[in-house]
């Protein structure tokens, strides 16, 4: 469970709260101020420390940059804790640190997932973080986290997470394992959103067998389903996919492909050469209209003269057909996903790189094409 200890609960806490606090963040702390465990005077030291922690975790009640703590128990026992800190309008996480005895138990990113969900009701978009260069185990956290490298000081490496991004690795990390299961039930009732999958999936590979070699990037590679049968028949797949238990099923199907763990929004730096095909199934409608655009438009470089995007989704030619559609599955809909619409690409100048096909395959899906223009 976690308890989020704002400014006002922070003013209220009880002694047994603040010593089960100061508990988790007791470790090593002699250490950290060169005090030997066979110093005589260790148990005033100690005493000190304390007294230090406690008149710290008072302040903050106080402290015009403390925005909250965050505190996970397991059976009413304080086992994790972070913080944010607001520094130069930048959300600053700090201190996260697990109990001695509860260490290498998944409580540390149990808590930064809570941490993260709340963060994001609270509309923050960005959280930073830093780590002291040499601690190599709090740097391979932040990564793990999915904290991205952005520059260093002295000391310091500094990270930053965008926490949308963050939330959506988690949901697709919980889907990986049941995700074909998922699409197999709701293509067989016929319904959004994943009625005509497996017309896309056979439309995809008829479309790039038409070539008997070709280089293919597969945007959102997920377990593999679209692009296996392609790597089975001897074609060069790179899969890119922001969830790394997405990747790992789809290495078993294609253990000799490239895998690239990214957002799509940051592929652009990584990629060094061109592909024939880009599949983006069931994957772009995590973007906005816009990010759908750019991304379309950025990716137009890493496209051979003759290739082409596919993106086979949930799609419709208008919005007022999107917004029946939405009206249908009114239940299920999910409010955070920006299906392919046609005008929206046509009225777009996505038109002066690409010449645009489009299939719609039954109500809820649609194939497009995007073939680049030659110089
Ligand atoms: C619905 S699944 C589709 C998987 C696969 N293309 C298929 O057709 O079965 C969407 C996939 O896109 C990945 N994804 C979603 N948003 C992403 C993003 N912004 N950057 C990278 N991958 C993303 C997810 O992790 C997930 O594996």
């Amino acid at each position: 469970m976690v308890e989020i200890w704002n400014k006002s609960k922070i003013s209220k806490l009880s002694l047994n709260e603040k010593n089960q606090w100061f508990e988790v963040l007791n470790d090593k702390l002699e250490e950290d101020r060169n005090i030997s465990l066979l110093d005589p005077l260790l148990k005033e030291k100690q005493q000190e420390i304390k007294n230090d922690y406690l008149t710290y975790i008072d302040s903050c009640a106080k402290a015009t940059n403390f925005y909250k703590y965050y505190i996970l128990t397991d059976n009413a026992k304080i086992v994790s804790v972070c913080r944010i800190n607001i520094y130069d309008n930048k959300f600053l996480l700090e201190g996260l640190q697990t109990h001695k005895n509860y260490l290498r138990r998944g409580f540390a990113t149990k808590l930064i997932n809570e941490m993260i969900n709340d963060l994001k009701i609270d509309g923050i978009t960005t959280i930073y973080s830093e780590a002291r260069k040499w601690n190599e185990a709090s740097n391979g956290l932040q990564r793990k986290l999915g904290f991205i490298q952005y520059g260093q000081d002295e000391v310091n490496i500094l990270y930053k997470l965008n926490v949308e991004a963050y939330l959506k690795k988690q949901l697709f990390d919980q889907w990986a394992s049941n995700y074909n299961q998922s699409v197999i039930k709701s293509e067989h009732q016929g319904t959004y959103p994943f009625a005509g999958y497996s017309e896309i999936k056979y439309q995809i590979i008829e479309l790039i067998t038409k070539r008997r070699s070709a280089k293919i990037l597969d945007m959102g590679v997920g377990t593999g389903e679209i692009t296996s049968p392609l790597y089975n028949l001897g074609y060069d797949i790179t899969g890119v996919d922001i969830s790394e238990k997405m990747i790992e099923l789809a290495k078993i199907e294609m253990p000799k492909a490239t895998f690239i763990k990214k957002e799509f929004t940051e592929i652009k730096s990584i990629l060094n050469s061109k592909f024939d095909f880009i599949i983006f199934n069931y994957s772009i409608h995590h973007l906005s209209y816009d990010r759908q655009i750019d991304l379309l438009k950025n990716l137009n470089p890493f496209l051979e003269d003759s290739g082409s995007i596919i993106i086979g989704d949930v799609s419709s030619m208008t919005q007022d057909e999107m917004d029946r559609l939405e009206q249908k599955y009114n239940l299920i809909w999910d409010d955070e996903e920006y299906y392919p619409i046609l005008k929206i690409y046509q009225k777009s100048n996505l038109i002066e790189l690409y010449e645009i096909r489009y299939m719609q395959l039954n109500e809820v899906a649609g194939i497009y094409q995007f073939r680049k223009i030659g110089n």
